[in-house]
């Protein structure tokens, strides 16, 4: 194969760090679809893990992928309609990738006053080289993870954002809430919820990632979404931090206890594994007691 065609064949994956990023419970997720869907669904997009392996075992006609952090959609379209331009965007920010001064230079930019590419290239760069990969605005909007330290950060990797940017092809990208999204699931289709999840401790951030928390009316609002999509026949899964309140908000549901290596968390003794929930399924108004033995279905149906 000549040099230039070389990276064809790479399988896209997630180019973003991403807290809560899914990769390592693929395995879990993806057999709850069935093998083709019409249209695949991601409406709390992130890092896009499902989405990329969905999208490299061809398990879909079309995908629609959202998200309302405004600068991750701007990144995901110039990756897919630019992506030339923005790695010739990222060139000048590889060799700086360990100055702390270009890092704060650059978080300082204000994005409404770039165009996309540069916006773009700012969000890729701040992702690499900040802190965990986090991503947390202040009350204002403006990004304030601080430096990360690596000794060698990967602003650039050509592979990589070519391959995304080909599964990329075709794909609607919205900035929008994922009630709106998800509305439009039905028949053949499927929706992946993967939501800012509800803090297991108070110190514990991961529902951070917009000036405006996601609160207990948004997940109050994304149970009934979930269980819409299935009354619209549409195949839905979601995850969520397991916790007494997610026990409750989903005693009625199907749902599977997962237990997740978790790579992203600010405090470093709370590295480990951790218990997550699986949604999987609309339970069934004869439902009638919920297992807390089971390490798999917490809710059991009657028969
Ligand atoms: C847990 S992350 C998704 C992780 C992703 N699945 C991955 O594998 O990397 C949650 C995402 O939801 C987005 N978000 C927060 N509130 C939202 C809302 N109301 N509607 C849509 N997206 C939202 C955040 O910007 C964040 O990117």
């Amino acid at each position: 194969m000549a040099a230039g065609h070389r990276t064809m064949n790479t399988t896209a994956t997630p180019f973003l760090k991403w807290a809560g990023g899914k990769t390592r419970l693929l395995s879990r997720i993806l057999p709850r679809f069935p093998d083709h869907l019409g249209t695949y669904y991601e409406p709390f997009l992130g890092g896009g893990a499902v989405f990329f392996a969905m999208a490299a075992a061809q398990r879909f006609d079309q995908a629609v992928l959202a998200d309302t952090n405004s600068e991750l959609i701007n990144l995901y379209r110039v990756v897919r309609d630019n992506c030339a331009s923005l790695i010739r965007g990222l060139t000048p920010h590889v060799a700086k990738a360990k100055e702390p001064d270009w890092f704060y230079y650059v978080r300082s930019l204000k994005p409404a006053e770039l165009e996309p590419i540069e916006r773009a290239a700012r969000t890729l760069f701040l992702n690499r080289t900040g802190f965990n990969g986090l991503y947390r605005v202040n009350r204002r909007g403006e990004f304030n993870v601080p430096f990360g330290k690596y000794p060698n950060p990967k602003v650039l990797d050509v592979a990589r954002l070519e391959a995304a940017s080909r599964a990329l092809q075709g794909v609607e990208l919205r900035c929008a809430d994922f009630a709106a999204v998800a509305a439009e699931a039905g028949e053949g289709d499927g929706v992946y919820f993967d939501p800012p999840y509800v803090p297991i401790s108070a110190t514990s951030s991961f529902n951070a990632y917009q000036a405006e928390a996601f609160g207990a009316e948004a997940q109050e609002q994304l149970v009934d979404t979930f269980r819409c999509c299935w009354k619209r026949s549409a195949i839905a899964v979601m995850s969520n931090s397991d916790c007494e309140y997610t026990r409750e908000l989903y005693r009625c549901l199907d749902v599977e206890v997962v237990r997740v290596p978790r790579a992203i968390n600010s405090v470093g003794s709370g590295r480990g594994r951790v218990n997550e929930l699986l949604v999987v399924g609309p339970g069934s108004a004869d439902s009638v007691s919920v297992s807390t033995t089971s390490t798999r279905v917490l809710r059991v149906v009657s028969s």
